[in-house]
């Protein structure tokens, strides 16, 4: 049995936890450990260099890049060949959305899911729009903001090309069953395409694991920096036409969609973010995110015991402390009186640092009826949070659930003065 994970020993090996303040916007993105950091300045000090050169640091540069894909695949249980990187998620999907596109038939279908961020969502409209396909929507179930995954098997047919959905959602924090949608999304002989970017620093994003056939990520959600990771079944990467400039090389296939010069200094950092979250294992990737996911577990028992029954707060998503393996620690809350924007302002003031709004989880806070009303409050636990922080969130919400109705309340956004 392994030893729970600390977080208090870790928290000294992020520097940015140092300040006097609870992070808990770690689905906006994580703060990173001096590892990372170090990887990422050592790139610059050593002497940086585009790939291709002759010379000592452009070797470096391509052990670099060859490390990075290593890397990466391992982590998502994937060939190196299979692994492209981009700015971020949301670029790369863009790209990787209109390479399906080319190779579909106007009519065809593609499925998203209203548990979605609008980074797997807004592409495929985009595509659909240009292209002649067709987008449907799969809802979510009326109660504790889960994926409908029975009404999503309704929409798929012998038109359908992708499924694309969450593994996690960025706001409720919902975890979905990949597999039985991969295991539809097959058999209707249509890809799986798998939004992990919530999901990678909670649970393992393993593609091969999960059984679907593009996943996307983004490191800086895992203690790593700003970067986006694209895992593509190798036959799909080799054989899609990619939007690159004539000389770029073919290989490995996943570099086809590659454009430009990418951050190589971001590279070093995923790199070394791997190599600690794996350090957390004793070296295992999966028993780190065993680890991680226990002291979650124990964090999301106390948010769902305290949070809801705070006079006023209403919590969206799965409340039920027995269903802690179906969610991350993501809480997503209103409170009475108050515009979301206003509590979070209130938190700040605390030194608790939350998200207010939709955070792109557009269909979401429509489905739920928050959208017109500011969307919602979300307070995101990561491995190096507290138990300590979830007394801080708790007493800081219930401070303001106290105050007079509207007291902490603002103009709504549309009325404020500019
Ligand atoms: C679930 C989810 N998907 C996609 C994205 C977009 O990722 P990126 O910022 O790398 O484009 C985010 C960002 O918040 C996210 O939370």
């Amino acid at each position: 049995m392994a030893q729970p994970l600390d977080p208090d020993a870790l928290r000294p090996l992020f520097p940015a936890l140092a300040r006097d303040a609870a992070f808990l916007d770690g689905p906006g993105g994580s703060q990173a450990p001096e590892v990372v950091i170090e990887a990422i300045a050592g790139h610059l000090r050593n002497g940086t260099a585009n790939d291709g050169g002759v010379f000592a640091t452009s070797r470096d540069t391509i052990a670099l890049i060859e490390e990075a894909r290593r890397s990466c695949a391992e982590l998502t249980g994937s060939a190196p060949e299979e692994i492209a990187f981009g700015a971020n998620m949301t670029t790369l999907n863009f790209q990787l959305a209109h390479a399906v596109a080319r190779a579909s038939e106007p009519g065809d279908e593609i499925v998203v899911t209203d548990l979605d961020h609008d980074a797997n969502v807004a592409p495929w409209l985009r595509v659909a729009e240009d292209h002649g396909l067709v987008v449907k929507h799969a809802p979510l179930r009326a109660a504790g903001a889960t994926l409908d995954v029975d009404a999503l098997a309704g929409l798929l047919n012998d038109r359908t090309r992708v499924v694309a959905f969450t593994l996690a959602s960025n706001a409720v924090g919902s975890i979905t069953d990949a597999r039985r949608i991969a295991g539809l999304a097959h058999d209707a002989g249509a890809l799986a395409w798998a939004d992990a970017v919530h999901y990678a620093p909670h649970r393992r994003p393993d593609r091969a694991a999960l059984g679907v056939d593009v996943l996307l990520c983004s490191p800086y959600k895992f203690f790593g920096p700003h970067l986006g990771i694209a895992a593509i079944r190798r036959d799909l990467a080799e054989t899609w036409s990619a939007d690159r400039v004539r000389p770029a090389s073919e290989y490995p296939p996943a570099h086809r969609f590659e454009t430009g010069t990418p951050s190589f200094e971001a590279m070093a950092g995923t790199v070394a973010a791997i190599e600690d979250l794996r350090g957390l294992g004793d070296g295992d990737l999966d028993a780190a995110y065993e680890r991680i996911r226990a002291h979650e577990e124990t964090l999301t028992r106390a948010v769902l015991d305290r949070l809801p029954a705070i006079d006023g707060v209403t919590l969206y998503g799965i409340p039920e402390p027995e269903r802690v393996a179906d969610r991350t620690p993501t809480f997503c809350f209103t409170v009475a009186g108050s515009t979301p924007d206003a509590v979070a302002e209130a938190l700040a003031a605390e030194g608790v640092y939350v998200w207010s709004g939709n955070y792109y989880a557009l269909a979401l806070m429509e489905s739920l009826g928050l959208e017109e009303h500011g969307g919602a409050v979300r307070a995101g636990f990561l491995h190096y949070n507290t138990m300590a922080e979830v007394d801080r969130l708790v007493a800081a919400v219930e401070q303001v659930a106290a105050l007079e109705p509207g007291r902490a309340a603002e103009p709504p956004r549309d009325e404020a003065p500019a």
